[in-house]
C-alpha cells in the first residue's frame, strides 16, 4: 500500500525529504511541513497563503468548487431564513445548536449585555462628525479591553463564555451609535425587550423620546417582521467563513496573547479593507457610478482592461471558484422581498445586467469570477433604510461569532503557537 507520505527532493543536492499527509473530515488534504526548515534550512514560500492551511479547525468547511458552505456540519441554506441568527451564534461558539430553553436563556443574556459602559460612550465625543463608524468600532472595541480584564482569568470556564457573550451582545450599539455619532444624533440605548437584530434597527433609526410615526417622506420609525428576518438573515450569512483575512488577523493577534477584545478590533480593521468586507460599500457606489443598464457594457470592459485598476466589485473570491452559496441564498432573499421592502428597482435592473454581462463573458468566465456575497447585499440593506456606512459595521456585527470562534478554538489548541511567518530576503 503506498505511504501517506510526500517526498520532497532538492534536485541541486539530490537530498529527499518526507512529509505525512494528513486527512481532514472534508476537504483537501494536507502536507505536514512543520519540520521541513529544521529538516532543511529552507523555507516553504507561499504570498497571499494560497496553498497554506494555517490551523486546524471544526468550525466552518468550505468547499469553493462545490458551492458549499457548512458551519459545524450544517449547510447555511438550512441555516439562513430558517434559524434566527442569535441561535447561528449560539451553534458556532458553543458547537451544538441550543434547545429552545438554551435559545430562550441566551437570548436573555445578550439582551442583558448589550449595553455599554458609560466610559465607553464618551469615547465616541473625541470622534469628529462624520468619522466612519468603522473607525469608531475599530476603537470602542479597543477600549473595551480597558474595562474589561477578565482575560487573565481566562481559565475559568465561566469567565471564558461571558467574555466571548460580552463582546457579541454589544456590538450592535456599538455599531449604532458609531453611526449616530457621526451624523450628531442622540444616542440610543438599546431597549431588553426586543430580540437582537429588531433592537440594532431601533438603536439606529429611532427618535430619541417615543414614537414618530410619520417622518414626512412616507417613511417611518415602525420595524417590520419581515425587515428584521431580512437582516437576521444577512447577519446569519456572515456569521463564519473559515480563515479569511479578518479571521486569520483574529487569530494572529490572539496568538501573541493580546487581549481578546484587541484581536476583535484587529478584526474589524482587516475586514474594513475594500478586497475584503469593505466591497460592499463599493458595490452600491459602483452600481450608481454606472448609473444605467446601457452603461454596463463599458464598466465591463474597463474591468478587463489590464491597464485600468478598476475591478467589479462584489465579484470574484479567493476561495469560490465557482458560485457564492451565500450570494446563492440572497439573491433568492433579493427577490422574494422585492414587493415587500420596496427594492430599489432601477439599482436591481443594473446589478442584473451587471451580472447578465460578466456572467457571459469569457474574461470573468475563464477565471472563475461570480458575484460574492457583498454583490446581493448593498440592495437588500438599501431597501433596508441602512445607511451605506453602515454596511461594513453589519458585516461585523454578523461576524463576530465567527471571529469569537476561531480565537477560542486557537486558545483551547494546546500546539497553537505564536503566528510567526518567515520571508525571502532580497533587499541589500
Ligand atoms: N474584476 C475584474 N477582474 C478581477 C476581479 C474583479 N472583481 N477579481 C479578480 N479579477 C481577476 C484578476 O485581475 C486576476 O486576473 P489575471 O489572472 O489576469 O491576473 C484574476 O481575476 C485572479 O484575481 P486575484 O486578485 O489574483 O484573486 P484573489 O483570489 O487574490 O482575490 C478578491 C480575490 C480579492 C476577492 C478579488 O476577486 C477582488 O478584488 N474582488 C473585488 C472585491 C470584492 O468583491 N471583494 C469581496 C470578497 S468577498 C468578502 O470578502 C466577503
Amino acid at each position: 500500500m503506498a505511504k501517506n507520505t510526500m517526498t520532497l527532493t532538492d534536485n541541486r543536492t539530490g537530498t529527499s525529504y518526507e512529509y505525512n499527509i494528513i486527512d481532514g473530515s472534508r476537504g483537501p488534504s494536507v502536507v505536514d511541513i512543520r519540520s521541513f526548515y529544521k529538516d532543511s534550512g529552507m523555507f516553504t514560500y507561499d504570498p497571499g497563503y494560497t496553498s497554506t492551511a494555517s490551523c486546524e479547525s471544526k468550525i466552518t468547511f468550505i468547499d469553493g468548487e462545490n458551492s458549499e458552505l457548512r458551519y459545524r456540519g450544517y449547510d447555511i441554506r438550512d441555516l439562513a431564513g430558517k434559524k434566527s441568527f442569535l441561535d447561528v451564534s449560539y451553534l458556532l461558539m458553543m458547537g451544538e445548536l441550543p434547545t429552545k430553553e438554551q435559545s430562550i436563556d441566551f437570548d436573555l443574556e445578550i439582551r442583558h449585555r448589550s449595553f455599554l459602559n458609560e466610559g465607553i460612550i464618551r469615547l465616541f465625543d473625541a470622534l469628529p462628525d462624520g468619522a466612519h463608524p468603522m473607525a469608531t468600532m475599530g476603537a470602542a472595541t479597543t477600549a473595551l479591553s480597558a474595562f474589561y480584564k477578565d482575560h487573565l482569568h481566562l481559565e475559568d470556564e465561566e469567565e471564558f463564555k461571558t467574555m466571548r457573550r460580552r463582546i457579541f451582545a454589544k456590538m450592535p450599539t456599538i455599531a449604532a451609535m458609531a453611526y449616530r455619532n457621526s451624523i450628531g444624533t442622540p444616542l440610543i440605548y438599546p431597549d431588553v425587550n426586543r430580540y437582537f437584530t429588531e433592537n440594532f434597527l431601533y438603536m439606529l433609526r429611532s427618535y430619541p423620546g417615543g414614537k414618530m410615526k410619520y417622518l414626512g417622506n412616507g417613511l417611518n420609525d415602525e420595524i417590520k417582521q419581515v425587515e428584521v428576518d431580512a437582516l437576521d438573515a444577512i447577519l446569519t450569512l456572515h456569521a463564519d467563513h473559515e480563515q479569511n483575512a479578518s479571521t486569520t488577523t483574529v487569530r494572529n493577534v490572539g496568538s501573541t496573547e493580546a487581549h481578546p477584545y484587541v484581536a476583535i478590533s484587529s478584526g474589524i480593521a482587516a475586514l474594513w479593507g475594500s478586497a475584503h468586507g469593505g466591497a460592499n460599500e463599493k458595490v452600491m457606489d459602483q452600481l450608481r457610478l454606472i448609473g444605467d443598464v446601457k452603461n454596463v457594457p463599458a464598466y465591463i470592459e474597463k474591468a478587463k482592461d489590464k491597464n485600468d485598476p478598476f475591478r467589479l466589485m462584489g465579484f470574484g473570491h479567493r476561495v469560490y471558484k465557482n458560485r457564492d452559496p451565500r450570494a446563492e441564498t440572497l439573491k433568492k432573499l433579493q427577490d422574494q422581498l422585492k414587493e415587500e421592502l420596496n427594492l430599489d428597482s432601477k439599482l436591481l435592473d443594473i446589478a442584473h445586467a451587471v451580472e447578465e454581462a460578466a456572467l457571459s463573458d469569457d474574461y470573468f468566465k475563464d477565471r472563475g469570477l461570480y458575484p460574492n456575497i457583498d454583490f446581493y447585499s448593498g440592495v437588500i440593506l438599501t431597501a433596508l433604510r441602512i445607511p451605506i456606512a453602515m454596511f461594513t459595521p453589519i458585516f461585523v456585527i454578523g461576524r463576530i461569532p465567527g471571529w469569537i470562534s476561531q480565537w477560542s478554538e486557537l486558545k483551547q489548541d494546546p500546539s497553537h503557537k505564536i503566528a510567526r511567518p518567515r520571508q525571502l530576503y532580497t533587499g541589500k
